[in-house]
């Protein structure tokens, strides 16, 4: 076995994931898909329940988080197929048609799911709904939402005046608004275009840098009418509208990507390609940095499926001889938002890159599904990185070996899968506690682990 990789089931539903790397080192190599992009899941599963007619959707990402919104419409009225990877079929029930839920709805741990659907619910006149989420997610800022939407006039109670879920919200006819976000949000962005669909009128939102476009993207393709001015960073949506069900092919998750990516740029002779991965611009931001970095990572057989870009992500240990796998490089501005999520894996890079990165510009990792900064730095510290918290971001010293020892994921997905990678080039034994939270958004994450490193040593 080129790599000892164990799942062991531990006490109240809690997984530990023990990682041992040969002595030798691994050789990782091969071909490999990622699940379905978690953005464009949930957006096709809530626009084909907003729509009229029937939505298709292949290539779902069967995570937890997409269950929690197909969850949620269905208690609306959607009907919504089982999901799956090969078709998932959505028949919409209407804007404006949503019912009343006769219980509260749960999103889980997701927080797209909650913000999203909070535009779609306080725009649904004469209904009452309540919503919560686990643990992480009833913790997690809800004002940036919940504030723009109360100047279009919603109705929305919750505790500490409704900043926290549970939240509950009374559906009203809104007014469009002109909002500034002093945030680049895709979730803020994307809950008031929802709310905007229903409400008479142009509602604009401006943001401070571009965040992703899938909502755009996708409004367009189902009928929205829909304005987008790049220079501002502005999108229009005109109310009331209605949508009709179109067929969505999701891509792979380059924030799933990212971490075979990582592996590929630290693990020496690696060559790996990934194979239809979503490479929309305001994603590819693990692109850019990775190539600051000195990465070896082309694009392959570039096309458009159903309006997103898509690529095969090929990548080459760059390292030889002298040259270090990687070097060091500064990370923040408008950058942070096209790689806001893959911040947790580039720290992992960083670590064996030949000098001081230093990311910042990124105080959003503080409110995502953990404290991003603070776990990242304390359990990568505990493998023997080099890494200095800072108020918006990171200072990490590259070129420290790592050392297996017991981390914790904090219950967050990403931190759990960016401490796996560390893993497979520490010296010794690593033991993940609480990695189940992979499921998240990479069910197969540890079976494709395996499946690759077996295949490697075969190969
Ligand atoms: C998401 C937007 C991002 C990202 C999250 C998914 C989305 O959050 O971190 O994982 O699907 O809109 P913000 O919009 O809060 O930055």
């Amino acid at each position: 076995m080129p790599l000892n990789v164990i799942s062991l089931n531990t006490a109240e539903s809690h997984h530990d994931l023990t990682i041992a790397p040969p002595p030798a080192g691994l050789a990782l190599k091969g071909r490999l898909r990622v699940p379905g992009d978690k953005s464009i899941s949930h957006r096709a599963l809530m626009l084909g329940a907003l729509a009229e007619g029937e939505t298709t959707i292949a290539g779902l990402l069967l995570g937890e988080d997409p269950h929690s919104t197909a969850n949620c419409f269905r208690a609306m009225g959607a009907d919504i197929s089982p999901l799956n990877t090969e078709q998932v079929t959505v028949h919409g029930i209407g804007l404006g048609q949503l019912l009343e839920p006769i219980d509260v709805l749960n999103a889980g741990n997701s927080g797209t799911t909650l913000r999203l659907m909070l535009g779609v619910l306080a725009s649904h006149a004469g209904r009452f709904f309540t919503v919560t989420g686990d643990q992480s997610l009833r913790s997690r800022p809800m004002s940036r939402v919940v504030q723009p939407l109360r100047q279009m006039g919603a109705e929305v109670w919750g505790r500490q005046n409704a900043t926290l879920a549970p939240l509950a919200v009374q559906g009203k006819n809104l007014r469009p608004f002109h909002y500034h976000s002093p945030i680049a949000s895709a979730q803020v962005k994307s809950c008031l275009l929802l709310a905007g669909l229903m409400t008479d009128g142009a509602t604009t939102v401006t943001e401070p840098a571009l965040s992703r476009d899938h909502s755009e993207r996708m409004l367009k393709a189902f009928g929205a009418d829909l304005t987008v001015d790049p220079e501002t960073c502005s999108v229009i949506v005109t109310g009331p509208t209605r949508l009709k069900g179109q067929s969505v092919v999701v891509p792979g998750d380059i924030s799933s990507a990212a971490f075979w990516l990582v592996a590929g740029a630290i693990v020496p002779d690696a060559d790996l390609t990934i194979e239809n991965v979503g490479v929309n611009p305001t994603r590819i931001g693990v692109l850019e940095a990775l190539a600051l970095m000195g990465a070896d990572i082309t694009q392959e057989n570039q096309r458009i499926v159903a309006g997103e870009p898509v690529a095969d992500l090929h990548v080459r240990y760059a390292g030889s001889g002298d040259r270090p796998p990687l070097y060091a490089c500064t990370l923040g501005g408008d950058l942070i938002p096209r790689l806001i999520d893959e911040i947790p894996v580039l720290a992992v890079a960083a670590t064996f890159a030949q000098g001081i990165t230093i990311i910042q510009d990124a105080a959003e990792l503080r409110v995502k599904e953990s404290d991003r900064i603070a776990v990242t730095a304390h359990q990568l510290n505990q493998m023997g990185a080099r890494i200095t918290e800072q108020p918006d971001g990171m200072e990490i010293v590259g070129g420290t070996p790592l050392t297996g020892t017991a981390v914790d994921s904090y219950t967050d997905h990403r931190i759990a899968m960016s401490l796996a990678i560390a893993a497979l080039t520490a010296t010794g034994t690593t033991t993940i506690h609480r990695a189940e939270a992979v499921a998240v958004s990479y069910p197969d994450f540890v079976a494709t682990l395996e499946q690759l490193c077996i295949a490697s040593t075969l190969s």
